[in-house]
Parts: structure tokens; C-alpha cells; sequence
């Protein structure tokens, strides 16, 4: 078993930027589990069943440039309600957290349900006006038509199905570390999750 970093929080509050810097810096690989609700939830879209989704999804399905749009992070968001379908993610993602050289996976159930023994769980979160600014930002700069307005009522949206469902709800895990990176820029962000991984991989 390898070293790994869980985190979780809601949309648009930084993980992936932080998981990608904290992988970057310490060798580890990374795993957006984000990408497999999303490629499941663009399969689910087109008509196929999720079940069958999930059992067959390759790296193409990972890599649709279209992935990153509301209106599949609106489709994974419903599919992800459905326990089956999460329970048919499960071995995959779990087998991510074994690969010796550590691992940081990202998401909405990695410190509670995937990964429960990591050694590093951090929770990320921000103010959800801070979340919208931001995903309007990225959304906007890739040239999609979008309001500010509409991109909050979709991180609310979101954050409501994410956290109310029954089965494996987004939760701070009571032993995570949270990380609010409302008033911290990226950097900030970055530094204070590195120190963290650092004190627990080499306690002084
Ligand atoms: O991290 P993201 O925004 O790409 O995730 C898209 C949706 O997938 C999210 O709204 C809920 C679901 N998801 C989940 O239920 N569990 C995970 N571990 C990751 C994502």
C-alpha cells in the first residue's frame, strides 16, 4: 500500500488545482474521481445504461474534451445519487490507492468511503460565491456562454444533490484537515496542503 492523500469538498473549490500541485510535488500519481461520474454521466446522457457504462469505461471516455461542461457535471452529479453505480467505481478507484509510489485522489466520498485509511484527508471548501466567480472564470475563458448568476445556481444545485443524497453524501470526514480557500489564493492553498502532507510523511 502506498501513501495517500484523500481529499473532498464541493465543486469548484480548488481540489483538483491542489491534488494536481500535490502529486506534482511529491511524485504521486493522481486521480480526478470527478472524470469517472463525469464520463459515466456523458455515456448516461446518450442513452446507455450507467451500470453498463461504468463497467466499460476506457481512457478515451476520460479524455472527452466535453466533460468539463454544466450540463455533463449536472449529469454525473445525478448519476453519482445512484448506489449501484457508485458501487461499480469502488475496485477501481481503490485500486489507485494501493500503487506504491502514493497516490492523491479527489472527490465528493474519498476520505469517508474509498480511502477511509489514507494518511493525509483534507476537506477543500470555499464560499459558494467564491465557487461560482471562479467556475464562471474557467467556464467563460473557454468561451461557453454562461452568467455569473446561472453558474451559482448550478454549484447550489450541485452542492444541494452532493450532500443530501443518501448513499456516500459529500461530509468533511471528522479526521480531515479543511482547508477553506475562500480568501487564499492558489499558491496559499498549495503551500498550506504540502506542509500539511509534509508533517505526517515526516513528523519532526
Ligand atoms: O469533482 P467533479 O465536479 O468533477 O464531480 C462531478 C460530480 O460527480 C459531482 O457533482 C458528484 C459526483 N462525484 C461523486 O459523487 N463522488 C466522487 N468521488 C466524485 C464526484
Amino acid at each position: 500500500m502506498g501513501f495517500v492523500v484523500a481529499i473532498d469538498g464541493p465543486a469548484a473549490a480548488g481540489k483538483g488545482t491542489i491534488s494536481r500541485a500535490v502529486a506534482d510535488h511529491f511524485g504521486f500519481q493522481h486521480l480526478d474521481t470527478g472524470l469517472l461520474y463525469r464520463a459515466v454521466g456523458a455515456r448516461v446522457q446518450a442513452g446507455e445504461d450507467p451500470i453498463a457504462a461504468a463497467r466499460t469505461l476506457t481512457p478515451n471516455d476520460l479524455e472527452r474534451p466535453d466533460l468539463r461542461t454544466p450540463e455533463i457535471a449536472a449529469a454525473a452529479s445525478r448519476v453519482a445519487t445512484d448506489p449501484a453505480l457508485r458501487e461499480a467505481l469502488v475496485a477501481f478507484q481503490r485500486s489507485f490507492c494501493a500503487l506504491p509510489q502514493g497516490a492523491v485522489l479527489d472527490g465528493r466520498d474519498i476520505c469517508t468511503v474509498i480511502c477511509p485509511d489514507a494518511e493525509v484527508k483534507f476537506y477543500v471548501t470555499a464560499a459558494p460565491e467564491v465557487r461560482a466567480e471562479r467556475r464562471f472564470a474557467e467556464l467563460s475563458g473557454k468561451g461557453m456562454a454562461v452568467t455569473q448568476a446561472q453558474v451559482l445556481e448550478d454549484v447550489l444545485a450541485r452542492d444541494a444533490r452532493d450532500m443530501c443524497r443518501a448513499d456516500a453524501p459529500l461530509v468533511a470526514a471528522p479526521d480531515a484537515t479543511i482547508l477553506d480557500t475562500s480568501d487564499m489564493s492558489i499558491a496559499e492553498a498549495v503551500a498550506s496542503a504540502i506542509a500539511v502532507v509534509d508533517k505526517v510523511r515526516a513528523p519532526s
